[in-house]
């Protein structure tokens, strides 16, 4: 008889990233410090003036195209645990990510959902596709797909719209047995919520590791606080260690 099954779902916040030299949000000097929401990340302001949203997002994007980001050691720690869970045949381990940046892939984790889309990516509001983007967006492209001019927008899920594969996300949730979260503040909902779901739903364990408590950091069974270079990989060597 295999081991117990432990799945593992994984929350993850812009605070992964920080190390690898991305702002957060809420931080002091962090993005919303500069910039107002309701003027770049949300549908009314996409319609009120395109040209400032696709403005923001390229700004964002530009980082990557010149391979200039790079994942963390919390990434790659996080892409151990799957992998070793994987050969192990130990369960599941699920990343739920806030983040819009690429750098979970580039570390190698596979099974991610990103819940707020993808800063690397465009949606057509023509056809619906989902584009790998790598370039600048001005709104003016002709979608590959269905050929309509100034029909892309960034695959990104702004304030006001339905976070993406969140039934997926609800029955991860349901089923697992540890859930982490990790470098994020516990804000912005349905994801600040996450915690409340697995504390109502299961009998997983919960915990937090961030740079300081978070809005819901009294709703988990532990509290870990440090960067997440240095507590991330800590972490998974505990679990791994525990196997
Ligand atoms: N290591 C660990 N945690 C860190 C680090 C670090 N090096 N640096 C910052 N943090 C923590 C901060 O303490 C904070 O709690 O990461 C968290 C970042 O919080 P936010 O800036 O609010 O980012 P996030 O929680 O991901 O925001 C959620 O809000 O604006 C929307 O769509 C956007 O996905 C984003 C969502």
């Amino acid at each position: 008889m295999g081991k117990a099954q432990q799945n593992i779902v994984i929350l993850t916040g812009a605070g992964i990233s920080q190390e690898s030299g991305l702002d957060t949000f809420r931080d002091s000097g962090g993005i919303w410090s500069k910039v107002r929401i309701e003027d770049v990340a949300t549908l009314a302001a996409f319609e009120k003036n395109p040209q400032r949203v696709h403005d923001f997002y390229n700004v964002r994007r530009e980082p990557f195209l010149n391979g200039n980001i790079k994942p963390n050691a919390a990434h790659y720690a996080l892409a151990r645990l799957e992998e070793y869970w994987r050969v192990g045949g130990l369960g599941a381990v699920t990343i739920i990510t806030q983040n819009i940046d690429n750098l979970h892939e580039l570390a190698g984790s596979q099974n991610i959902i990103h819940m707020h889309g993808e800063i690397l990516k465009a949606r057509c509001n023509g056809c619906n596709a989902v584009l790998e983007w790598l370039d600048a967006l001005g709104g003016d492209e002709a979608c590959p797909q269905c050929k309509k001019t100034k029909s892309l927008r960034p695959h990104v899920v702004w304030f006001g719209e339905v976070p993406l594969a969140m039934e997926r996300t609800y029955q991860l949730l349901e089923k697992c047995h540890l859930f982490v979260s990790i470098g994020t503040s516990g804000n912005v909902y349905p994801a600040a919520g996450f915690i409340n779901f697995i504390n109502d739903h299961t009998k997983g364990l919960a915990v937090e590791l961030n740079l300081e408590p978070s809005a819901g950091s009294s709703e988990f069974d532990q509290t870990r606080y440090g960067k997440a270079t240095e507590i991330v990989p800590s972490f998974v060597d505990e679990i791994i260690e525990k196997q």
